[in-house]
Protein backbone atom coordinates (compact mmCIF):
# COMPACT_ATOMS: atom_id res chain seq x y z
CA UNK A 1 0.00 0.00 0.00
CA UNK A 2 2.69 2.53 0.92
CA UNK A 3 5.02 1.21 -1.88
CA UNK A 4 1.62 1.91 -4.47
CA UNK A 5 1.19 6.00 -2.65
CA UNK A 6 4.79 6.28 -3.36
CA UNK A 7 4.26 5.89 -7.19
CA UNK A 8 1.45 7.18 -7.32
CA UNK A 9 2.91 10.17 -5.77
CA UNK A 10 5.72 11.11 -7.79
CA UNK A 11 3.17 11.88 -10.70
CA UNK A 12 3.03 15.32 -9.56
CA UNK A 13 3.74 18.37 -6.81
CA UNK A 14 0.77 18.14 -4.96
CA UNK A 15 0.85 14.37 -5.11
CA UNK A 16 4.66 14.75 -3.70
CA UNK A 17 2.76 16.96 -1.56
CA UNK A 18 0.18 14.78 -0.25
CA UNK A 19 2.47 12.15 0.71
CA UNK A 20 5.02 13.84 2.29
CA UNK A 21 2.07 15.19 4.50
CA UNK A 22 0.62 11.48 5.11
CA UNK A 23 4.46 10.16 5.47
CA UNK A 24 5.71 12.95 8.16
CA UNK A 25 2.51 11.79 10.31
CA UNK A 26 3.05 8.42 10.04
CA UNK A 27 7.15 9.29 11.01
CA UNK A 28 5.94 11.36 14.06
CA UNK A 29 3.47 8.98 15.55
CA UNK A 30 6.38 6.10 15.33
CA UNK A 31 8.39 8.47 17.08
CA UNK A 32 5.92 9.03 20.05
CA UNK A 33 5.26 5.23 20.05
CA UNK A 34 9.20 4.94 21.00
CA UNK A 35 10.35 3.55 18.10
CA UNK A 36 13.78 5.70 16.74
CA UNK A 37 14.74 3.06 14.33
CA UNK A 38 15.06 4.97 10.98
CA UNK A 39 16.52 4.02 7.38
CA UNK A 40 18.10 8.13 7.41
CA UNK A 41 21.34 7.66 7.87
CA UNK A 42 21.64 4.19 6.66
CA UNK A 43 24.28 5.59 4.68
CA UNK A 44 26.23 2.53 4.72
CA UNK A 45 23.78 0.33 4.15
CA UNK A 46 24.04 -0.63 0.87
CA UNK A 47 27.68 0.16 0.05
CA UNK A 48 30.53 -2.05 -0.41
CA UNK A 49 33.27 -1.72 2.77
CA UNK A 50 35.34 0.50 -0.20
CA UNK A 51 32.84 2.89 -1.17
CA UNK A 52 32.11 2.84 3.06
CA UNK A 53 35.76 3.36 3.09
CA UNK A 54 36.18 5.97 0.97
CA UNK A 55 32.71 7.87 2.08
CA UNK A 56 34.42 8.14 5.45
CA UNK A 57 37.81 8.83 4.49
CA UNK A 58 36.19 11.54 2.34
CA UNK A 59 34.56 13.15 5.16
CA UNK A 60 37.21 13.26 7.83
CA UNK A 61 39.18 14.90 5.09
CA UNK A 62 36.42 17.52 4.19
CA UNK A 63 36.37 18.30 8.26
CA UNK A 64 40.32 18.29 8.12
CA UNK A 65 41.02 20.38 5.37
CA UNK A 66 37.89 23.26 5.89
CA UNK A 67 37.89 23.35 9.29
CA UNK A 68 41.88 24.19 9.42
CA UNK A 69 42.51 21.06 11.76
CA UNK A 70 45.86 19.92 12.07
CA UNK A 71 47.06 16.15 13.45
CA UNK A 72 48.76 18.05 15.68
CA UNK A 73 45.89 20.29 16.62
CA UNK A 74 43.86 17.27 17.27
CA UNK A 75 45.77 16.17 20.14
CA UNK A 76 43.68 15.78 23.48
CA UNK A 77 40.45 17.26 21.45
CA UNK A 78 37.40 15.84 23.01
CA UNK A 79 34.46 15.65 20.19
CA UNK A 80 30.86 15.74 19.59
CA UNK A 81 29.72 14.12 15.90
CA UNK A 82 25.90 15.19 15.84
CA UNK A 83 23.93 12.20 13.51
CA UNK A 84 26.60 10.29 13.09
CA UNK A 85 24.23 7.94 11.11
CA UNK A 86 24.87 3.65 10.92
CA UNK A 87 28.67 4.16 11.06
CA UNK A 88 31.07 5.45 13.80
CA UNK A 89 33.91 5.41 11.08
CA UNK A 90 34.41 9.23 11.50
CA UNK A 91 34.88 8.93 15.21
CA UNK A 92 37.35 6.24 14.67
CA UNK A 93 39.06 8.27 12.50
CA UNK A 94 39.35 11.15 14.79
CA UNK A 95 40.46 9.06 17.62
CA UNK A 96 43.40 7.55 15.11
CA UNK A 97 44.44 10.60 15.07
CA UNK A 98 44.59 11.60 17.91
CA UNK A 99 41.33 13.26 19.94
CA UNK A 100 41.29 12.43 23.20
CA UNK A 101 37.66 11.22 22.67
CA UNK A 102 34.53 11.30 21.17
CA UNK A 103 31.07 11.58 21.87
CA UNK A 104 28.37 10.54 18.63
CA UNK A 105 25.28 11.61 19.32
CA UNK A 106 21.82 10.47 16.96
CA UNK A 107 18.50 11.84 17.41
CA UNK A 108 17.65 8.16 15.64
CA UNK A 109 19.07 5.05 15.51
CA UNK A 110 19.95 4.36 11.94
CA UNK A 111 19.41 0.31 10.62
CA UNK A 112 22.55 -0.97 10.09
CA UNK A 113 24.11 -4.51 9.42
CA UNK A 114 26.41 -5.40 12.25
CA UNK A 115 29.00 -7.88 9.84
CA UNK A 116 28.63 -4.66 7.24
CA UNK A 117 29.50 -2.48 10.33
CA UNK A 118 32.30 -4.45 11.49
CA UNK A 119 33.77 -5.50 7.96
CA UNK A 120 34.33 -1.16 7.25
CA UNK A 121 35.94 -1.01 11.03
CA UNK A 122 38.60 -4.11 10.60
CA UNK A 123 38.98 -2.95 6.77
CA UNK A 124 39.83 0.61 8.46
CA UNK A 125 42.22 -0.56 10.81
CA UNK A 126 44.11 -2.19 7.94
CA UNK A 127 44.38 1.47 6.30
CA UNK A 128 45.99 3.06 9.22
CA UNK A 129 49.86 3.17 10.15
CA UNK A 130 50.95 1.87 13.40
CA UNK A 131 50.65 4.51 15.42
CA UNK A 132 47.13 5.45 14.84
CA UNK A 133 46.33 1.18 14.78
CA UNK A 134 47.26 1.74 18.60
CA UNK A 135 45.42 4.71 19.12
CA UNK A 136 42.34 3.19 17.44
CA UNK A 137 42.40 -0.35 19.23
CA UNK A 138 42.47 1.73 22.62
CA UNK A 139 38.98 2.84 21.23
CA UNK A 140 37.21 -0.59 19.87
CA UNK A 141 38.07 -3.99 20.49
CA UNK A 142 37.14 -5.86 17.31
CA UNK A 143 36.27 -9.86 18.08
CA UNK A 144 35.18 -12.03 15.01
CA UNK A 145 31.63 -11.28 15.54
CA UNK A 146 31.78 -8.77 18.32
CA UNK A 147 32.33 -4.67 17.75
CA UNK A 148 33.15 -3.62 21.64
CA UNK A 149 34.09 0.60 21.57
CA UNK A 150 35.85 2.04 25.02
CA UNK A 151 33.00 3.99 26.38
CA UNK A 152 35.82 6.45 27.52
CA UNK A 153 37.38 7.17 23.99
CA UNK A 154 33.95 6.74 22.04
CA UNK A 155 30.76 7.09 23.88
CA UNK A 156 27.41 6.69 21.13
CA UNK A 157 24.39 7.96 22.74
CA UNK A 158 20.86 7.46 20.54
CA UNK A 159 16.94 8.83 21.04
CA UNK A 160 17.93 11.86 22.81
CA UNK A 161 18.71 15.43 21.21
CA UNK A 162 21.19 17.45 21.74
CA UNK A 163 19.36 19.85 24.30
CA UNK A 164 18.45 17.09 26.52
CA UNK A 165 21.69 16.08 26.28
CA UNK A 166 23.72 19.35 27.06
CA UNK A 167 20.66 19.65 29.98
CA UNK A 168 22.24 15.93 31.68
CA UNK A 169 25.71 16.95 30.93
CA UNK A 170 26.82 19.35 33.24
CA UNK A 171 29.50 20.98 33.33
CA UNK A 172 31.58 18.36 30.07
CA UNK A 173 32.57 20.81 27.54
CA UNK A 174 33.43 19.97 23.64
CA UNK A 175 36.52 21.39 21.91
CA UNK A 176 35.01 20.43 18.40
CA UNK A 177 31.29 20.02 17.23
CA UNK A 178 30.94 18.10 13.67
CA UNK A 179 28.26 17.34 11.65
CA UNK A 180 27.38 16.08 7.85
CA UNK A 181 23.89 16.28 6.61
CA UNK A 182 22.28 16.67 9.58
CA UNK A 183 21.77 20.68 10.76
CA UNK A 184 19.32 20.72 7.66
CA UNK A 185 17.05 17.64 8.93
CA UNK A 186 16.30 19.70 12.52
CA UNK A 187 13.36 21.21 11.84
CA UNK A 188 13.61 24.46 14.14
CA UNK A 189 17.71 24.40 14.35
CA UNK A 190 17.89 27.59 17.20
CA UNK A 191 17.76 25.31 19.97
CA UNK A 192 20.13 23.17 19.11
CA UNK A 193 22.76 25.84 17.96
CA UNK A 194 21.85 27.44 21.94
CA UNK A 195 22.61 23.78 23.20
CA UNK A 196 25.71 23.64 20.89
CA UNK A 197 27.20 26.97 22.48
CA UNK A 198 26.18 25.64 25.78
CA UNK A 199 28.28 22.67 25.18
CA UNK A 200 31.32 24.17 23.09
CA UNK A 201 34.12 25.00 25.32
CA UNK A 202 36.19 28.74 24.66
CA UNK A 203 37.36 29.00 21.44
CA UNK A 204 36.27 25.36 20.51
CA UNK A 205 35.24 25.24 17.07
CA UNK A 206 32.03 24.16 14.93
CA UNK A 207 32.52 22.02 11.77
CA UNK A 208 28.94 21.28 9.98
CA UNK A 209 28.44 20.57 6.51
CA UNK A 210 25.43 21.34 5.05
CA UNK A 211 22.53 20.50 2.38
CA UNK A 212 20.55 23.28 1.39
CA UNK A 213 18.97 21.09 -1.38
CA UNK A 214 15.44 19.33 -1.69
CA UNK A 215 17.07 15.96 -1.10
CA UNK A 216 15.72 14.88 -4.47
CA UNK A 217 11.83 15.06 -3.19
CA UNK A 218 10.96 17.06 -6.75
CA UNK A 219 13.92 18.02 -8.43
CA UNK A 220 14.71 14.23 -8.89
CA UNK A 221 11.29 14.12 -10.36
CA UNK A 222 12.06 16.61 -13.40
CA UNK A 223 10.59 19.54 -11.19
CA UNK A 224 12.13 22.97 -10.62
CA UNK A 225 15.16 22.73 -8.50
CA UNK A 226 13.21 25.11 -5.76
CA UNK A 227 9.84 23.40 -6.39
CA UNK A 228 9.91 23.30 -2.57
CA UNK A 229 10.63 26.54 -1.89
CA UNK A 230 7.13 27.18 -3.68
CA UNK A 231 5.13 25.80 -0.86
CA UNK A 232 3.82 27.60 2.18
CA UNK A 233 5.64 27.62 5.55
CA UNK A 234 2.27 25.92 7.23
CA UNK A 235 2.03 22.73 4.65
CA UNK A 236 5.68 22.49 4.58
CA UNK A 237 5.96 22.04 8.36
CA UNK A 238 3.47 19.17 8.43
CA UNK A 239 5.16 17.59 5.61
CA UNK A 240 8.88 17.95 7.64
CA UNK A 241 8.51 18.78 10.80
CA UNK A 242 9.37 15.08 12.12
CA UNK A 243 10.42 13.46 8.84
CA UNK A 244 14.06 14.27 8.39
CA UNK A 245 13.03 16.16 4.98
CA UNK A 246 15.20 19.15 4.58
CA UNK A 247 14.12 22.37 6.95
CA UNK A 248 14.29 24.96 3.93
CA UNK A 249 17.01 27.06 5.66
CA UNK A 250 19.07 29.17 3.59
CA UNK A 251 22.60 30.11 4.00
CA UNK A 252 21.53 33.52 5.03
CA UNK A 253 20.15 31.79 8.52
CA UNK A 254 23.33 30.29 9.45
CA UNK A 255 25.26 33.37 8.91
CA UNK A 256 22.71 35.15 11.00
CA UNK A 257 23.02 32.43 13.77
CA UNK A 258 26.48 33.04 13.98
CA UNK A 259 26.46 36.51 14.14
CA UNK A 260 23.98 36.42 16.96
CA UNK A 261 26.41 33.81 18.90
CA UNK A 262 29.33 35.89 18.51
CA UNK A 263 31.14 33.29 16.13
CA UNK A 264 34.11 34.09 13.62
CA UNK A 265 32.63 31.98 11.05
CA UNK A 266 33.56 31.09 7.83
CA UNK A 267 31.39 29.37 4.47
CA UNK A 268 32.56 27.37 1.93
CA UNK A 269 30.01 27.10 -0.84
CA UNK A 270 29.92 23.22 -2.14
CA UNK A 271 27.10 23.25 -4.34
CA UNK A 272 25.47 25.92 -6.66
CA UNK A 273 22.45 25.55 -8.67
CA UNK A 274 22.23 24.64 -11.52
CA UNK A 275 25.50 22.47 -11.97
CA UNK A 276 25.70 21.32 -8.56
CA UNK A 277 29.10 20.17 -6.53
CA UNK A 278 31.73 22.58 -6.51
CA UNK A 279 34.95 20.60 -5.91
CA UNK A 280 36.72 22.08 -4.49
CA UNK A 281 34.18 24.23 -2.07
CA UNK A 282 34.51 27.73 -2.62
CA UNK A 283 34.63 30.42 0.33
CA UNK A 284 30.99 32.79 0.55
CA UNK A 285 31.34 36.56 -0.01
CA UNK A 286 28.56 38.18 -0.52
CA UNK A 287 27.88 38.68 -4.56
CA UNK A 288 30.70 36.26 -5.14
CA UNK A 289 27.82 33.59 -6.79
CA UNK A 290 25.91 36.11 -8.88
CA UNK A 291 25.21 34.26 -12.00
CA UNK A 292 22.99 34.98 -15.13
CA UNK A 293 20.43 32.26 -15.09
CA UNK A 294 17.23 32.18 -15.71
CA UNK A 295 16.82 29.88 -12.66
CA UNK A 296 15.60 31.91 -9.86
CA UNK A 297 13.43 34.41 -12.53
CA UNK A 298 11.76 31.20 -13.74
CA UNK A 299 9.91 30.31 -10.30
CA UNK A 300 10.53 33.43 -8.22
CA UNK A 301 6.98 34.79 -8.35
CA UNK A 302 6.04 31.75 -7.11
CA UNK A 303 7.79 31.43 -4.18
CA UNK A 304 6.68 30.94 -0.72
CA UNK A 305 6.42 34.54 1.30
CA UNK A 306 9.58 33.28 2.85
CA UNK A 307 11.83 33.19 0.10
CA UNK A 308 10.03 35.66 -2.30
CA UNK A 309 12.33 38.52 -1.85
CA UNK A 310 15.82 36.65 -1.04
CA UNK A 311 18.64 37.65 -3.26
CA UNK A 312 18.93 34.66 -6.07
CA UNK A 313 22.39 34.09 -4.93
CA UNK A 314 21.08 32.91 -1.68
CA UNK A 315 19.11 30.68 -3.46
CA UNK A 316 21.24 29.32 -5.72
CA UNK A 317 23.58 28.32 -3.07
CA UNK A 318 22.40 24.42 -2.54
CA UNK A 319 24.97 23.27 0.03
CA UNK A 320 27.47 24.67 2.25
CA UNK A 321 30.18 24.18 5.28
CA UNK A 322 29.94 26.43 8.50
CA UNK A 323 33.38 26.64 10.03
CA UNK A 324 33.22 28.63 13.19
CA UNK A 325 34.95 29.54 16.41
CA UNK A 326 33.51 30.12 19.83
CA UNK A 327 35.44 33.31 21.34
CA UNK A 328 38.02 32.49 23.87
C1 LIG B 1 21.37 12.25 6.29
S1 LIG B 1 21.83 11.40 7.75
C2 LIG B 1 23.57 11.69 7.76
C3 LIG B 1 24.32 10.61 8.49
C4 LIG B 1 25.84 10.77 8.49
N1 LIG B 1 26.25 11.99 9.12
C5 LIG B 1 26.39 10.69 7.09
O1 LIG B 1 27.01 11.65 6.62
O2 LIG B 1 26.23 9.66 6.46
C6 LIG B 1 21.22 12.44 9.05
C7 LIG B 1 21.50 11.91 10.43
O3 LIG B 1 21.11 12.91 11.38
C8 LIG B 1 20.39 12.29 12.42
N2 LIG B 1 19.53 13.31 13.04
C9 LIG B 1 18.37 13.82 12.59
N3 LIG B 1 17.88 14.74 13.46
C10 LIG B 1 18.77 14.80 14.47
C11 LIG B 1 18.83 15.57 15.67
N4 LIG B 1 17.87 16.44 16.01
N5 LIG B 1 19.89 15.38 16.50
C12 LIG B 1 20.87 14.48 16.17
N6 LIG B 1 20.86 13.74 15.05
C13 LIG B 1 19.83 13.89 14.22
C14 LIG B 1 19.64 11.16 11.71
O4 LIG B 1 19.19 10.17 12.60
C15 LIG B 1 20.72 10.65 10.78
O5 LIG B 1 21.57 9.75 11.41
Amino acid sequence: MRDLVKKLARRSKSAIIAYKLFDNRRLRKRIESGNIETIHGSTHLNRSVADSLAYIQRQFSVYIKYGDLSYDSLKGKRILELGPGDNLGVALKFLAAGAASVVCLDRFYSKRNSDHERAIYKAMRESLSAEEQSRFDQAVTLTEDDVRFNEEKLRSVYGVGLEGFADKLGNEKFDLILSCAVLEEIYDPDPVFAAMHRLLAPGGSLVHIIDLGDYGMFREQGMHPLTFLTISESIYKRMASDSGLPNRKRLGYYIEKMKELGYQSKFFVTSLLPNGRLEPAAEYAPGRFKQDSNLVANIRSKLASDFKNLDEEQLLIDGVLLVARKPL
